[in-house]
């Protein structure tokens, strides 16, 4: 099948690098992987992610990479392409990020409004507790959800910049700003690193982040850490989005897709792997060794760190670094999902991407609204029992993301065959280096690994 390549796609390998790297990292990585890293003891929580990351991750995301710059399509016509039954697993592709994307806008505009309180002075405020208009007293953060007009407009704020960056295009658009953003961000990140190092009492917090903690190691803690770190860096990867078969429909046919992946792959571990060093000590000094306060989910970053800012020297400083970085990263996430759904409704409906992206602007809002009422106006509506916000996350990322992820292991491993990605990858390079591991990987061991992550969610708390 002779590849088509009718897309303009990035100029540059290192563009490309730092685009799709931009996608990975996100609020995954800057919230979630610290505390996972911390309630799954430590250093063995590491070890077993990285291994995961060199073989499950790298599998995954190579599959993807590689059917996106074979068949140079947007992921309605990609998974078609492949294999012509396939096409329902494209529509899975393109609704999957047009769902995502509404509600992490949304999580976006929290952070926004974060930065810009930092940035103007007032970021102590977000660390104490308010007392609401019902005359209850709550946090800080608690109140600005729970208020409709805030989030409103640093949503719409948030759903403009990244429309703005998609309209722009591929190489003027994503890959200038992913150019200018990431490596801004691994600086911010390694300078707060450093900078937390030196506290009182951040020794501690370090050490209860590396060394790894074998107390009370039972065979089902181990399962459920191989779940857990399963988990996160399917979702840290952007795999099942559909994002990595765009940004490979757009990568020039010469650039080594192996040794992209690996940098990629390394890149995200990284900057997670620098916030757990981050936010681990910093919770740790402040709340005297408290475990329990690294527990806290969302809550983690929107009430506890500035709380811990608030006691740091330079705090206010270190929280407005701090929140451009989440708001860095979570900006390249979310114009990497909305250039998956343009260039989705680009192709399919043969559109502009002027209009495609005022169609997906339009969508965005309305249904990205729907979470934003969801905890002011609507509190009381659920779905499932469930607000907006965490039913659109449960669906895409409990049940259609894994689906997607194992039916793609299924097409490649054992309908089409390994060699559609190998050759993809022999193309413009003499090797491929882990191959072995790939065939094994793709066909036998990541099926199983999906199927625990669609399971885990149904029998345990994880
Ligand atoms: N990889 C992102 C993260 O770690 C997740 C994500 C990517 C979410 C793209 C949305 C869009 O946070």
């Amino acid at each position: 099948m002779e590849p088509k390549t009718s897309h303009k796609g990035f100029g540059s390998r290192l563009g490309f690098i730092l685009a799709a790297a931009g996608s990975a990292v996100g609020l995954g990585n800057i919230w979630r992987f610290p505390y996972l890293a911390a309630k799954y003891g430590g250093g063995f929580f590491l070890l077993i992610y990285l291994i995961l990351a060199v073989t499950f991750g790298f599998t995954l995301m190579l599959t993807e990479v590689a059917i996106g710059r074979r068949t140079g399509k947007s992921v309605l016509g990609a998974y078609q392409l492949v294999e012509k039954h396939c096409a329902p697993m494209g529509w899975a592709a393109a609704v999957i990020p047009a769902l995502i994307l509404p509600y992490y806008c949304a999580i976006g505009g929290w952070v926004l409004k974060y930065m810009t309180m930092f940035i103007t002075g007032q970021g102590a405020q977000t660390a104490e507790d308010v007392v609401t208009a019902s005359g209850e007293s709550s946090s800080f953060f608690g109140s600005f959800i729970s208020d409709l007009g805030g989030p409103t407009v640093f949503f719409i704020i948030y759903v403009v910049l990244n429309a703005a960056v998609i309209l722009l295009g591929v190489q003027k658009g994503i890959e200038k700003v992913s150019k200018i953003l990431m490596p801004v961000l691994a600086l911010l990140i390694i300078a707060i690193a450093i900078y937390t190092a030196t506290l009182d009492g951040a020794w501690e917090g370090i050490k209860y982040y590396l060394l790894p903690d074998f107390e009370g190691m039972t065979a089902e803690k181990v399962f459920k850490t191989i779940a857990g770190a399963c988990s996160q860096l399917f979702y840290s990867m952007s795999i099942a989005m559909g994002i990595l078969v765009t940004y490979g429909s757009y990568m020039k046919r010469d650039f080594s897709l192996e040794g992209s992946v690996r940098q990629i792959e390394v890149f995200d571990t990284a900057i997670a792997f620098l916030a757990g060093l981050i936010i681990v000590p910093a919770v740790f000094v402040f709340s005297g060794g408290d475990k329990e306060a690294l527990n806290r989910g969302p809550g983690l970053m929107f009430i506890t760190l500035p709380q811990v800012f608030e006691t740091m020297p330079a705090g206010s400083l270190i929280g407005a670094a701090f929140f451009i970085l989440v708001a860095l990263a979570a900006l390249t996430s979310s114009i990497s999902l909305m250039e998956t759904v343009v260039a989705a409704v680009m192709e399919k409906f043969r559109l502009s991407r002027v209009k495609s992206c005022i169609i997906v602007f339009g969508i965005t809002i309305v249904l990205g609204m729907l979470s934003v009422l969801g905890y002011s106006a609507w509190s009381g509506v659920t779905v499932f029992g469930m607000q907006f916000l965490d039913f659109f996350d449960f669906i895409t990322n409990s049940l259609m993301m894994p689906v997607l992820a194992l039916a793609t292991c299924i097409l490649i491993g054992w309908v089409v065959g390994t060699k559609y990605v190998e050759e993809e990858v022999l193309h413009g390079e003499k090797k491929f280096g882990a191959k072995w591991m790939y065939r094994v990987m793709i066909r036998f061991v990541c099926p199983v690994f999906m199927i625990i992550i669609l399971i885990t969610p149904f029998i345990t708390d994880i």
